[in-house]
């Protein structure tokens, strides 16, 4: 741009959808603002078009798609993993997950743009404005937001309309009837005939795993080995991060692995109806749960499972970068120090099975298990031990009858 008055910059967090692509002119026209558009590369399919050259088109100053899949994985997902994270024990957060890189990749982008705004595309309705704004300011409290979105009442029919009278190059792929959010962590699918909470998801809802019934007939078998609960292998082959995730993925999807139909509670006060896919998800943390069941005492699995919603709620509810969720995953780090060894998993008709499980840590000790020859435990204390632990019902019990 040459122009001679210089404007303040802001950076727009930018997908390439209709929404974000009128963004970049009504920021312009609305706030008087030079936009740079970043888009950040966490796993969505890739778009069929130029995302990048598409908004330099719709007037964009600066333009740029940041590759953030490893930092994704080894920083947002495998603390996600370590803490069994599921809101509401059914969602393992793939959405949520993904919102503090993208906002920790925006603050960064606009320090270094010398920008003092940041935009982003979300309702008015949702948690992800939540985690963008909460995020933006713990990151950098001079930061001013504003979400397009929240601001412009315009429906669907309107923003196609706008993006005509302002020449604005709206994306080539056909229009889906649904709302959708893709990471390496899952695919969340809301809105259309979905709102209506008794009919069945239809086929069109489902874009990544096979339908359960149409899966092999043949189960299929893999094992995935843990180090300090972080998968590194798979079928004993050593694989960098995001190939685990994307093999085990396209394993789980083949056999229909990780759908998930539910209501939810989203922090604004609303009950949604939202489908997820989240085959990789679903089979690791069930995996990792297994390993945990072996190698992990049970007080600290016990005081773990609390542990695990509370930080499935904070990352929900747009807390990542809080004090609080930082402490818990440090108390969770300390937990997974013995959490290795191989977990091996039967994937068939929508299903994942654990099927076994072996650890150098492990504290299953087939001695004191077994009910054959060998065992070691020692029978004599159990009498003794059971005196003890039923003596407080028997004295409550003796004094409560007078
Ligand atoms: N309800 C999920 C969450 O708040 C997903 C939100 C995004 N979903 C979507 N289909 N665009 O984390």
């Amino acid at each position: 741009m040459t122009g001679s008055t210089k404007r303040d910059k802001i950076i727009l967090a930018y997908s390439g959808g209709l929404d974000t692509s009128i963004a970049i002119k009504w920021l312009q026209d609305k706030y008087n603002l030079d936009v740079v558009a970043v888009g950040i590369n966490v796993g969505q399919a890739p778009s069929s078009d130029d995302i990048v050259a598409r908004a330099i088109r719709n007037g964009a100053v600066k333009a740029e798609f940041i590759d953030k899949r490893r930092e994704f994985v080894e920083e947002y997902v495998w603390p996600s993993l370590k803490a069994n994270a599921m809101y509401q024990d059914v969602y393992p957060l793939s959405t949520a997950v993904a919102r503090p890189l993208i906002v920790k990749t925006l603050v960064e982008v606009a320090k270094r743009e010398g920008a003092k705004y940041i935009a982003h595309g979300c309702t008015a309705k949702g948690n992800d404005q939540v985690r963008f704004d909460v995020g933006i300011v713990s990151l950098e409290p001079s930061l001013r937001i504003i979400g397009p979105m929240r601001e412009w009442v315009m429906t669907r029919e309107e923003e196609i309309e706008y993006a005509k009278k302002n020449n604005v190059e709206v994306p080539v792929k056909k229009e889906n009837p649904f709302s959708i959010d893709e990471n390496l962590w899952g695919r969340s699918c809301e809105c259309g005939v979905l709102e209506d909470a008794w009919i069945e998801p239809p086929a069109e809802a489902w874009g990544w795993t096979t339908d359960p019934q149409r899966a092999p007939d043949a189960p299929e078998y893999t094992t995935i080995d843990f180090v300090e609960g972080v998968p590194v292998a798979i079928d004993g082959k050593n694989l960098d991060c995001i190939t685990i995730i994307e093999t085990l993925n396209e394993l789980a999807c083949k056999h229909g692995v990780g759908r998930i139909d539910h209501i939810e509670d989203r922090l604004v006060g609303i009950k949604s109806r939202e489908t997820y896919e989240c085959p990789v998800a679903t089979v690791l943390i069930k995996a990792h749960k297994a390993l945990e069941s072996m190698t992990l005492q049970r007080d600290v699995i016990e005081y773990k499972r609390g542990v695990e919603q509370r930080f499935s709620e904070l990352v929900y509810n747009g807390l990542w970068f809080g004090v609080l969720r930082e402490s818990i995953n440090a108390f969770i780090n300390e937990t997974q120090r013995f959490v290795t060894g191989t977990v091996r998993v039967k994937l068939f008709k929508g299903n994942a099975i654990i099927v076994g499980r072996k650890s150098k840590y492990s504290l299953y000790d087939e001695g004191l298990a077994t009910y054959a020859k060998g065992d070691g435990f020692d029978h004599k204390s159990a009498v003794g031990f059971i005196y003890c632990w039923g003596l407080p019902n028997k004295t409550a019990a003796r004094v409560h009858k007078k």
